[in-house]
């Protein structure tokens, strides 16, 4: 451990940045942990790596994750972070991660749920709550004992909100920062939590010094959140970020886009494996244009009115049909939830659907693959014409500035205006209103027919922005705002 504590980074996440598995002889492998969050913040400290010491606490996630975290090894892959797992027991953990934070925060975030009849908030709620506090809680006495003065504690999301008041009681003088990777749902939507419980994840969240989002308008929300529902005294800034004064102390609100290391990733699509992915998809495309999307499967995807979009323009622009190739990424996520596992089992019914309605025998006019390949979504991207992300709201969506990266050709971006991205590089893609199925299918009658030129030019203003917007300028902000 570093001598200078100055130097010393903590970074909490609940999904850290390995992952491990059993051999078949019983020894634990190592492998890279996935996910937009993991990876902007790995690229960020990589970029960073000669200015500080890092050291990375997250949850064990399976049994072998466990296994690691009991045999204390921390240690990863040279020069990656050190982790340190936290051995949190797996009822604990079930409860907190799919009972509240991906069945309750999630969904308040994204204003997700289905208001007749969800949610209800009864004793099994109060039940999952318990364990997200003591799950809280775990992350708050880890980050405790690895803290001495001068350390900066980066945590991340809404997994750990309760995390940062929990940390200031037990260290009262820890620089501490909170970034939400997610919207923030403004104040009557917020409401639908239990009283107690929108307090609690507000006050959470305020023991930190800084409370960074990726967008100025989830930075609003949560700004408006704080007066509305705990009569804190609000702050606005320029473009959404603030102050708020709660409980004696003030929560700088800060908005940090977050963007792509384009070099990197541009060296990363040149590789050999995705090069062969590349050529395998162009010989299906045959000539044809391709529409492309990378997601996973969320509900706050829109997969389903992205498919429905497609169809609509087979249907009303029939001079498409046999000229495109609809290519849809759709990994798997979060298959305990019974939401989700409803949800893929519609994506996989229009796909189908669409195929018997339209193909012919030289033309298949959809490709649904839910086989997670990262080399090969690379690849897609690098080939596309059209890039579909109509997420129904999202933090971020780094795949929408991802593709323009990546594109030879220059490909057209279909964006929907409720994603973080749209406030960064939506002036140069064809912006629509996600839940608009009729105005989704004109965009990308409208994307198949840009010229190429205004294509590429396009996607190289959007290559731009997000690169001048790389992980480590992300991060940086963040450390430096704390001083
Ligand atoms: C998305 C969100 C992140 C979040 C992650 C969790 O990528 O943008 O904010 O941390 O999901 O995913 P997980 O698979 O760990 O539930």
């Amino acid at each position: 451990m570093t001598n200078d504590p100055s130097r010393l980074v903590l970074v909490a996440s609940n999904r850290g940045p390995v992952s491990f598995a059993f051999a078949e002889d019983g020894s634990l492998t190592a492998s890279r942990g996935g996910g937009g969050m993991v990876s902007g913040v790995m690229s960020g400290l990589a970029a960073i790596a000669c200015d500080v010491e890092v050291l990375w606490l997250c949850t064990a996630l399976s049994d072998a994750d466990r296994e690691a975290a009991r045999r204390g090894d921390r240690v990863v892959e040279p020069g990656d972070a050190p982790v340190r797992m936290l051995d949190i027991p797996s009822d604990m953990f079930s409860a907190a991660y799919n009972g509240i934070a991906n069945s309750v925060l999630w969904f308040v975030h994204h204003l997700l749920f289905d208001t007749p009849n969800q949610p209800r908030f009864g004793p099994e709620f109060r039940r999952d709550w318990s364990c997200y506090m003591a799950y809280n809680a775990a992350f708050a006495d880890a980050l405790a004992q690895e803290c001495t003065a001068g350390t900066r504690v980066l945590i991340q999301d809404y997994h750990l909100a309760l995390a940062p008041r929990l940390l200031r009681e037990r260290r009262p003088s820890a620089r501490i920062a909170h970034f939400e990777h997610t919207p923030w749902a403004p104040p009557d939507y917020y409401r639908l939590l239990p009283d107690d419980i929108a307090v609690a994840i507000l006050d959470g969240m305020l023991g930190a010094d800084h409370a960074g989002f990726l967008a100025g308008r989830w930075a609003a929300a949560f700004l408006d959140c704080c007066e509305a529902v705990l009569g804190a005294r609000v702050t606005r800034g320029a473009g959404g970020a603030g102050q708020v004064r709660y409980r004696g102390r003030t929560t700088e609100v800060g908005v940090h886009p977050l963007g792509v290391d384009g070099t990197a990733l541009r060296a990363r699509g040149r590789q050999p494996d995705v090069s062969m992915h590349a050529d395998a998809l162009a010989a299906m495309a045959h000539g044809r244009q391709l529409i492309v999307r990378v997601d996973r499967t969320e509900l706050s995807k829109n997969i389903v009115r992205g498919l429905a979009a497609y169809r609509e323009l087979l249907l009303t622009r029939p001079g498409w049909r046999g000229r495109v190739l609809h290519l849809a990424f759709a990994y798997p996520s979060r298959s305990e939830l019974a939401e989700y596992r409803e949800y893929t089992a519609r994506v996989h019914e229009l796909a189908t659907g669409i195929n018997a309605e339209f193909a012919t025998p030289d033309w298949e006019p959809l490709v649904l693959d839910v086989k997670d390949d990262y080399a090969r979504s690379l690849a897609a991207c690098r080939i596309a014409d059209v890039l579909l992300v109509n997420p129904l709201r999202d933090g971020m969506n780094l795949v929408a500035e991802e593709g323009p990266i990546l594109s030879e050709r220059g490909c057209a971006l279909v964006l929907s205006r409720e994603a973080g991205a749209a406030a960064l590089i939506g002036d140069e893609a064809l912006l629509i209103n996600p839940y608009d199925v009729t105005a989704t299918a004109e965009a990308l009658h409208a994307a198949l027919s840009m010229p190429a030129a205004e294509r590429r030019r396009r996607a190289a203003m959007i290559a731009a922005t997000a690169s001048g917007r790389a992980p480590a300028r992300w991060l940086t902000e963040q450390l430096d705002a704390l001083g």
